[in-house]
């Protein structure tokens, strides 16, 4: 969930005004969120339920998990970062508005123009210029012009996926930048630099501001001295191993491991062992210079990092499924208590109630295959219409008809209630209500 898949105050309420599922959306069609108005196109693909979640901001939410675990990494940065008067170094930046444009989420950050998780299955589009941010690393750049040397911004994201126990349509991410002048790397020392003597003379023929062009050298950017990269480096492995023994305790079991992101490099991943396997618990990496250049910062040296609060929050609590994040039940909310941050009680379920399991097959349109359907048009229609119910959705079955030609497609969509048991019955109706919103929608038809 936390890696874009590189390697992989309460907002007013929002109105959705007119939209439409298919592409085809006509040209006076318009969405409204949070008072802007913007035009739909062929790009649009947010869905209404999608729009529900935002402004509810569950990370400031008074006593939920996700506020705790927010406010423990907060607090774990202001200590960490004092000035000379033992005032905080780090701006929070939590309330920032999730509709961003391509340019935020993609080009600033030199995601290259043919990168898979720009794919119109992978975001919710607005419109072919805007998107619901899907990661808090969209806002870099804004922060950085705006004048800051070291922030933290924390928000929803929104991304299309798959569905189960840990991935869910709308998420949190918490990303840092910490920027680091000659000075403040170095002290006194005049014999050592950021920046390598012959960038200095002629930067452009170091890695030009380029889109497509994909860092593969793990070791450190052209235009970096390895004296800088490596004191860089080693101040953010100190803090990121500090704040994952923060939050899991001294003796955790951690490891490094190199990976790419398209705005860092070198970059890592941070994984701690928990409960028998490796678990990803953040990306980070030393900042692309060609993005600090682009704000105007040419004197420092940056390092960047991101982390998903879901994943820490189930991990910190025990909590089983992703889906309790959104829950409004007592019973869930009142087990978590933000007095004191540094004693966490584990989630206790409630009870668990049981799952009922549906079967939906379907024909594809007879132009279209297997390869060209869309699962994850098929994943918002059934979480438009089954809402919370829906624990999972797995493909049990395809097959192709040797004679017509035509194929066809088995989802097994597994409904179970957080709060009480479902009947049979009332699974029956929303399981049909999802087969003709497929039929409508999709084109298919029910087997
Ligand atoms: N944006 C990345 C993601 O969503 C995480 C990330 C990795 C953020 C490296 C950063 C970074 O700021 O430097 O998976």
């Amino acid at each position: 969930m936390l890696a874009i898949r590189f390697l992989r105050s309460v907002s007013p309420p929002l109105k959705c005004v007119r939209r439409s599922y298919k592409t085809n959306v006509s040209a006076q069609n318009t969405l409204e969120i949070r008072n802007n108005v913007y035009q739909t196109d062929e790009w649009t693909n947010i869905t209404p339920k999608i729009l529900s979640y935002i402004g509810l901001n569950k990370h400031l939410q008074k006593n939920h998990p996700l506020s705790i675990i927010r406010q423990r990494i907060v607090n774990y940065f202001y200590r960490s970062y004092t000035n000379s008067r033992g005032n905080p170094l780090f701006s929070v930046h939590d309330k920032i508005c999730p509709v961003v444009t391509v340019q935020q989420n993609f080009d600033n950050l030199l995601v290259p123009a043919d990168h898979p998780s720009r794919a119109k299955s992978d975001c919710y589009y607005i419109n072919k210029h805007y998107l619901l941010r899907a990661h808090t690393t969209a806002h870099q750049i804004e922060l950085i012009k705006s004048g800051l040397d070291n922030f933290l911004a924390v928000g929803d994201v929104y991304r299309r996926d798959e569905i189960d126990s840990t991935h869910y349509p709308v998420f949190h991410q918490l990303d840092a930048v910490r920027l680091i002048s000659q000075d403040k790397l170095f002290g006194n020392n005049l014999d050592l630099h950021i920046f390598e003597s012959s960038y200095k003379v002629n930067p452009s023929s170091f890695s030009p501001i380029n889109s497509s062009s994909k860092c593969i050298d793990q070791s450190k950017q052209p235009c970096h001295t390895l004296e800088a990269v490596k004191l860089t480096e080693h101040e953010l492995k100190t803090i990121l191993l500090g704040l994952a023994k923060d939050l899991f305790g001294n003796n955790i079991e951690h490891r490094w491991i190199d990976t790419y992101f398209p705005f860092t490099q070198p970059s890592w991943e941070l994984e701690i062992y928990y409960k028998g396997n490796w678990m990803e618990v953040l990306g980070c990496g030393i900042m692309r210079h060609e993005i600090l250049e682009s704000c105007g910062v040419t004197n420092s040296i940056g390092y960047a990092f991101g982390l998903g609060l879901e994943r820490l929050a189930m991990v910190l609590f025990d909590i089983p499924d992703i889906r309790l994040f959104w829950s409004n039940d007592t019973g869930f909310l009142h087990q978590f208590n933000e007095s004191n941050l540094y004693k966490l009680n584990k989630y206790k379920p409630v009870s668990v109630y049981p799952q009922c399991k549906n079967d939906l097959s379907f024909w594809l349109p007879e132009n279209q295959d297997i390869d060209s359907f869309s699962a994850n048009d098929f994943y918002d229609i059934v979480r438009n219409v089954g809402g919370d119910i829906v624990e999972q959705i797995s493909l049990v079955d395809k097959f192709k008809h040797p004679k017509t030609g035509k194929s066809s497609l088995c989802f097994r969509i597994v409904y179970r209630h957080m709060e009480r048991t479902l009947t049979q019955a009332e699974v029956n109706e929303i399981h049909s209500k999802i087969a003709q919103s497929c039929v409508e929608q999709l084109e298919v038809t029910i087997r």
